[in-house]
């Protein structure tokens, strides 16, 4: 039986990174099924909503999805009546159940001096931010009037209970690889909002299932902070959905760029998932050919090992990328305008490519 991959390319650098990725994909899963559809801005443009009931029905009958990205400023609006790309991604991700959104922030040795950030801040950080992705301020009630607007945000124990089980059973599988001793991180903002009390006490009872497993509390604005000055300490880090959005682009500069972190969101067991890179369409460089493919190869990684039960070929991935980054392959993100002279004779020159020339490099180190 052959794998039925749905891929949605979507706004902006979509198209540039998608088909690179499905380059990627072919040559690990030779017979796959391809069906691409339009989604997002462009599926405005062709039927007036970002998520049609059609590409949704297509989706559920896949093995998985691969999305790219959505957005830009052609339908950017503040007016609520008008239909805006990002409806799509919610629609899609409420639409196939996905409640759980895995960000595993990995910082490779050869980009700690891509980041920000020092090099010895960086060094040992290996975390994963576990968002709750269909539920929140996202999916409240909202509304505006006149003079005024809100958004609600309302979360069941339900909800909450099964995403924390998510974060502990990653956090026992990950101890259970690295050696490291299991630890979940849960954000919230307890000290000021009600579902985020409700949260507190939720996960402190899951947490009575799993005394392998440490859990600490911290509030979001402290963890924004310690996720710069001690991002090491970080294990596995759980988080509301607006929470969770906010503090994995953070801690995504602890890779050195935004387009170095994937994602995969789950939903019930045996249903397909969505896998995509966290970063945006980034509109300022679509159609420039220097968009970086590497979070959404690391997606298409992540959907091989969550979403087609083929880790072997998941781990490939992560190493070929690895390699051309110790090669000193660095699209313009991850250069930052200055290339860093090699720091000893036996390391390569970093060099300065684009969209193209990092695929081919990642689909050669996989042949190697
Ligand atoms: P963005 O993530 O698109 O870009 C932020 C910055 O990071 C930009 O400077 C961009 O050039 C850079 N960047 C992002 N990905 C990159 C990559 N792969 N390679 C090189 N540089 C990269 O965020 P934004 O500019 O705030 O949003 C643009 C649009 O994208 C908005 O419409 C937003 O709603 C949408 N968006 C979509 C998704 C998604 O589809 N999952 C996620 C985030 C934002
Ligand atoms: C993300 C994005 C989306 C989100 C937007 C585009 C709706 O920022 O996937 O992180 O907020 O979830
Ligand atoms: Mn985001």
């Amino acid at each position: 039986m052959s794998t039925k991959i749905v891929t949605l390319p979507g706004d902006g650098i979509g198209p540039e990174i998608l088909a690179p990725a499905v380059e990627l994909l072919r040559a690990f899963v030779p017979d796959v099924e391809i069906e691409e559809h339009v989604f997002g801005g462009a599926s405005i443009d062709a039927h007036g909503t970002a998520l049609t009931d059609e590409v949704l029905a297509a989706c559920r009958t896949a093995d998985a999805v691969l999305l790219a990205a959505v957005g830009g400023p052609k339908w950017d609006t503040t007016d609520p009546a008008q239909p805006r790309p990002e409806q799509g991604l919610l629609g899609l991700r409420k639409g196939l159940g996905l409640y759980a959104n895995l960000r595993p922030v990995r910082p490779v040795p050869a980009l700690y001096d891509a980041s920000p950030l020092r090099r010895d801040i960086i060094e040992g950080t290996d975390l994963l931010v576990v968002r709750e992705l269909t539920g929140g301020i996202y999916f409240g009630k909202s509304g505006r009037e006149p003079d005024s607007a809100y958004d609600t945000c309302t979360y069941t124990r339900a909800e909450v209970e099964r995403i924390a089980r998510t974060a502990f059973e990653a956090a026992r599988r990950r101890a259970a690889a690295s050696g490291r001793r299991a630890k979940v991180t849960s954000v919230d903002k307890a000290n000021v909002m009600e579902t985020s009390r409700l949260w507190r006490e939720v996960v402190t009872g899951v947490a009575a299932d799993y005394d392998d497993v440490h859990l600490e509390h911290l509030l979001v604005d402290n963890a924004a902070m310690q996720l710069v000055s001690h991002p090491a300490d970080f294990d596995v880090v759980v988080a509301e959905n607006l929470f969770g959005d906010i503090l994995s682009d953070e801690a995504a500069m602890l890779t050195g760029s935004l387009g170095m972190l994937p994602s995969a969101s789950l939903g019930a067991a045996g249903d397909p998932g969505l896998f995509e890179p966290v970063h945006g369409s980034a509109p300022d460089i679509a159609g420039k050919g220097i968009a970086n493919p590497l979070a959404t190869f690391l997606s298409v990684a992540l959907m091989l090992r969550h979403g087609l039960g083929r880790p072997e070929d998941a781990e490939r991935i992560e190493r070929a990328v690895d390699e051309v980054l110790e090669d000193g392959m660095r699209t313009p993100d991850l250069a930052g305008g200055t290339l860093a002279p090699p720091p000893m004779a036996d390391v390569p020159p970093e060099v300065e490519v684009g969209t193209a020339e990092m695929t081919t490099a990642v689909i050669e180190a996989l042949a190697s």
